[in-house]
């Protein structure tokens, strides 16, 4: 049952664990996926433009590549000083050429020195203008330059910045003649890549080998940008010379890009397209928030559900648990009270005959000397009918309707006093060791009983130690809470005095923990043991308004615990006197109340033999009468309490009415009635238990008539 229980409720947490780690599991793996491919489809989205803006660079080029062809016709075998005769018919000539490619801005002719001989962008050409320094111009003075492209400008005229294009005149012979420069404006390109990137993080941009940036979306270009040797620009040409792919920050705009470069034609130009990697992680981010917008609240509310379900299941299991301990003691306290009611009713009725037994053989002990053969008889009779008293005894006490006198007691001085005993008792090979606490609180039991208990347990103890041991009895101050009081029927919470009873024996199973207060319940051999020990403990501390407990671990030992209510009276202490001699009567008279007739004529041969005058009645009916007869002399009224008809209790109130000043003993065996109440004595009532030695009764009759 309990591991279904624990397999059930594991089962439940590891959906629990599931429900969080499968999607979680799904989840990564999707977006791991998908950054993937927002990463390709970036990439493609890099290249597939990149391939545009490199078309329209080389479209641009190739203009310009007409433009010096043409150039290069129009001038061909043409002297500087013919070309400046014919200055204004070349300067048109340039413009129609400007105005035929829309990204071209100017077209110049510098001869050897730097001074233009025609421009199309005026006429006549600035005559104090000197371009020998331009970079385009110089560099043209090398040898093979071929087609230069220069770095970004202010112009000397204008405002517009530019960079130029150049190559090399030659003259008729094939001299190098001069140089021709086309001046292309930034913006041309820079317009074409707002269009390509249109509402994108898209960046372009045309740079020259040596890192300087010609053109530039979205920050437009200025003079003097030059990407450095380190950077990732320069170190990707260098390693991949026909351009290649990185990811890094802008040089520019300081801004995490992913990068295509790629070479234009055989120029040392090249063309980069990129996007920046936060708008690729915006976009995976936002793909995740909307998968975790459905996804959390689903895997919560399955969290809650299966929440729920573990609670309830435990909640169930706990319950069920509860109730079968609940039924298990209460079946267990059912079972006791029913065997202890039945050894009850057996037990008053052995007390009766029982009485009648000793009583008959005390009588008859008495008549024959102390050395006769009959005596001896006589005394084995009374030695068992003794033990058979014993026994009901012990019945009596586990059955609670053994009448208590209980009074407040210290414990520590009760063991203190019984550990001599115990000792002797005990045996040599057993070590008896008391263990008392200090300021240790009373508790209001029955003296005898607690000791009969205590002694009870220490045999216990010795029984389980066959090779000898130790038997440890402790005493300390208790508290039951009420969890504690709630697992077992009729315990109180509250203060308690706990004495406790532990050996190094073989220790008790728990099926024997569980029958060992049973009456008659005994594992040791027949005739070594009655099995009514535990139960006179049992009933005695139940019957106290205490708890007991046994608590045991086969082969290392038993501890049984006894809680006993805590007293708050004083502690009120001493044994009646006992003397082995009949105390004699003096004539008072007294009557005798038994419905038994045989218990009825022992009391009252007994009374009489004592030197009393009894008298006896059948029952309540018949005392009345003789109580009504103002002749009758009576000193004290000794009742049974349990009768037909009318009980003791009534005839004593019956006859107190009659007669105040009459005295008034009870007898019982029983503690269920009109005098005992939950085993105890009402205060003021005087009571001798049955079966009733002749010792006693005749102490207790001569006590009370001699008190005043
Ligand atoms: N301290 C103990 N160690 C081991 N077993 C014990 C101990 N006390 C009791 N038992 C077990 O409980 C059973 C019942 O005990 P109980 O005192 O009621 O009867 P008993 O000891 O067998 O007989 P009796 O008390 O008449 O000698 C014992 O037979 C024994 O099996
Ligand atoms: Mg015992």
């Amino acid at each position: 049952m309990k591991e279904r229980q624990e397999s059930a409720i594991r089962s439940l947490k590891m959906m629990m664990v599931g429900t969080v780690i499968v999607p979680l599991a799904i989840f990564c793996f999707a977006a791991w996926e998908h950054y993937n491919s927002i990463s390709r489809l970036a990439d493609e989205r890099i290249a597939r433009t990149l391939d545009i803006a490199v078309e329209q660079a080389q479209k641009i080029f190739q203009s310009i590549d007409v433009v010096f062809s043409s150039v290069g016709e129009i001038t061909h075998g043409r002297t500087d000083q013919s070309l400046r005769l014919y200055e204004a018919a070349l300067s048109e000539r340039l413009k129609a050429m400007v105005s035929a490619i829309p990204d071209v801005y100017s077209i110049w002719l510098f001869d050897l020195t730097g001074k233009p001989i025609a421009t199309s962008l005026v006429y006549p050409a600035p005559a104090e203008l000197d371009n020998s320094d331009r970079d385009y111009f110089v560099a043209q003075l090398d040898k093979n330059v071929g087609t230069y492209i220069g770095r970004v400008s202010k112009p000397k005229i204008g405002n517009e910045i530019f960079f130029s294009v150049s190559r090399k005149r030659y003259d008729s012979s094939g001299e190098f003649s001069g140089v021709t420069a086309v001046v292309v404006s930034p913006s041309a390109f820079e317009h074409f890549y707002e269009r390509l990137a249109r509402n994108t993080t898209a960046s372009y941009a045309m740079i020259r080998s040596n890192g300087e940036v010609l053109a530039r979306y979205p920050i437009a270009v200025r003079p003097g940008i030059v990407l450095p040797e380190s950077g990732s620009f320069r170190q990707t040409i260098a390693q991949h010379p026909g351009g290649g792919q990185y990811t890094a920050v802008s040089g520019v705009d300081g801004l995490e890009r992913r990068i295509n470069v790629q070479r234009l034609g055989e120029l040392p130009l090249y063309i980069t397209s990129s996007l920046e990697v936060s708008s690729i992680k915006a976009e995976w981010f936002g793909w995740i928030t909307t998968q975790l917008i459905f996804g959390i609240p689903v895997t919560c509310l399955l969290l809650f559900l299966e929440y729920l379900a573990l609670r309830r299941t435990d909640d169930f299991y706990a319950e069920a648990g509860r109730r079968e301990h609940a039924e298990s003691t209460l079946r267990q306290s059912q079972k006791m009270e029913a065997v202890g009611q039945l050894t009850g009713g057996i037990a008053h009725d052995f007390n009766n005959l029982l009485m009648i037994i000793i009583g008959n053989l005390e009588s008859l002990a008495r008549q024959f000397s102390d050395t006769s053969k009959l005596h001896r008889k006589i005394q084995n009779a009374l030695d068992g009918a003794q033990r058979a008293a014993q026994l009901t005894h012990r019945l009596l006490a586990f059955s609670r309707r053994q009448p208590l006198d209980p009074k407040p007691v210290d414990a520590n001085q009760l063991i203190s006093r019984a550990s001599d005993l115990l000792v002797r008792s005990l045996g040599e090979r057993v070590e008896v060791e008391t263990v008392r606490s200090a300021g240790l609180w009373l508790t209001e039991v029955d003296l005898a009983e607690l000791e009969a208990a205590i002694i009870n347990l220490a045999i216990n103890a010795r029984d389980s130690m066959p090779n000898g041991g130790k038997v440890t009895i402790e005493t300390s101050n208790a508290f039951l809470d009420d969890a504690y009081c709630c697992e077992y029927e009729g315990v109180m919470p509250g203060r308690y005095i706990l004495i406790s009873v532990t050996d190094e024996g073989v220790g008790m199973e728990a099926d024997v923990i569980e029958k060992a207060f049973d009456p008659f319940f005994t594992t040791k051999q027949p005739g070594l043991g009655t099995g009514l020990g535990l139960s006179q403990v049992y009933g005695f501390v139940r019957q106290s308004g205490g708890h007991i407990k046994i608590y045991s671990e086969v082969g290392i030992g038993t501890t049984v615990k006894m809680y006993l209510p805590r007293s708050y009276e004083g502690p009120v202490e001493g044994t009646r006197p006992k003397s082995k001699d009949l105390l004699p009567g003096n004539g008072e008279s007294i009557l005798i109340v038994e419905d038994d007739a045989a218990v009825r004529n022992y009391l009252l041969e007994l009374l009489i033999e004592l030197k009393y005058a009894a008298i006896a009645a059948d029952g309540g009916e018949a005392a009345i009468k003789l109580l009504d007869d103002p002749d009758q002399k009576i000193d004290l009224l000794l009742t049974d309490v349990v009768m037909p008809g009318m009980n003791g209790r009534q005839v004593a109130e019956i006859a107190l009415a009659k007669r105040p000043h009459l005295k008034v003993l009870y007898m019982t065996g029983y503690s269920h009635n009109a005098i005992v109440h939950q085993g105890r004595l009402d205060p003021g009532v005087s009571l001798v238990q049955k079966p009733i030695s002749e010792q006693d009764l005749a102490m207790r009759v001569r006590s009370m008539l001699d008190a005043y």
